[in-house]
């Protein structure tokens, strides 16, 4: 037996980040030809994508001189920037207030309980364009520091930097990114690094259809533009529907064995249309969290009836 490795010095914000990144072998039309590869972004310690780019926020406060011991946090988001803040937070020694739209999923709400988060809540029809001015005027009014998830650099920077540089590092080439736009960081900071290795990369963001929720996803037309996304870096978007995001979010779980969140139903579902006519590739999906704090909310019954009422269930 060898010897196990000593605990990593950073604790658990220490594991941040260097995610697997597996291969999908049951979903490709072209099997050995085309192939997808998943990275699981649910393996970070608090469960999602957003753990790199708080912690990456919060140290960037910290050098910057603007947050200190005991201050305070403040940041819209509708659940894994918030849960993934919670943590960071705690382990940093500061206090958080997170500002979320009613109407998000009640099992994310009491995860941020359990963390003693302090909730602020925006009425379901101001959605995050509400929760964002929300959180900018606690900000303004001297009540914490917004940290700003939605035009920071740091978002991109980060992703370039980490999840990009992760994949790179393991794939010699990739062909089609495929990831959902929530801040835009995520797609804006990736594509950035894969570009370097392969000019000619097809980068796909995707969002909810008109009207539908997918958690973390937004969409482009509900009158809110992410700052930090440039829309001629990507080479195509695409509007899944969340039945169609949760049907195959099923599937990633019994044919592929992964316990995916719902978005990354949706970013499998658009990275099949977008590869309809590849021949061969190399596609990574984004598989921004895992699937188990939706489960309370039982999203398969939901995709299995085609249930009316989806359309107004905050899947965010
Ligand atoms: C669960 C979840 N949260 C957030 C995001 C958005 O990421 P970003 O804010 O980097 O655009 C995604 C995108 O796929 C997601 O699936």
């Amino acid at each position: 037996m060898p010897n196990p490795s000593p605990p990593s010095a950073d604790g658990l914000l220490g594991l941040v980040g260097a995610t697997p990144l597996v291969e999908l072998t049951r979903v490709s039309p072209r099997p050995g030809r085309l192939r997808f590869f998943a990275k699981l972004e649910g393996q970070n310690p608090s469960g999602s994508i957003k753990d790199r780019i708080a912690l990456a926020m919060v140290l960037d406060a910290e050098r910057r001189g603007l947050i200190g011991p005991g201050s305070t946090l403040i940041e819209a988001s509708t659940g894994n920037t918030a849960i993934a803040l919670a943590m960071v937070a705690r382990r940093r020694g500061y206090h958080l207030k997170v500002v979320v739209p009613e109407g998000v999923v009640p099992s994310i709400a009491d995860v941020l309980s359990l963390y003693g988060v302090e909730l602020c809540w925006v009425k379901p029809k101001a959605g995050m364009v509400g929760a964002i001015e929300a959180a900018s005027e606690m900000s303004a009014r001297g009540e914490g520091h917004a940290l700003r998830q939605f035009d920071n650099p740091v978002n991109v920077l980060t992703h370039m930097n980490t999840t990009g540089a992760e994949i790179a590092a393991a794939l010699p080439r990739v062909d089609v990114f495929v990831a959902g736009i929530g801040t835009g960081g995520t797609l804006m900071g990736v594509s950035r690094r894969l570009r370097e290795q392969n000019p000619a990369l097809r980068v796909i963001g995707v969002e909810p259809r008109m009207g539908e929720r997918l958690q973390g996803l937004r969409s482009l037309n509900d009158g809110y533009h992410p700052p930090l996304l440039d829309l001629d870096a990507l080479s195509a978007r695409y509007l899944v529907g969340s039945d169609t995001a949760l049907n195959m979010m099923r599937r990633v779980v019994r044919e592929e064995g992964v316990m995916a969140g719902v978005s990354c139903g949706a970013v499998l579902h658009a990275a099949l249309q977008a590869t309809r006519d590849l021949e061969e590739g190399i596609v990574v999906c984004m598989f921004s969290d895992g699937g188990w704090k939706y489960l309370p909310a039982r999203p398969w019954e939901a995709a299995a009836t085609h249930d009316p009422n989806l359309d107004e269930t905050h899947w965010w």
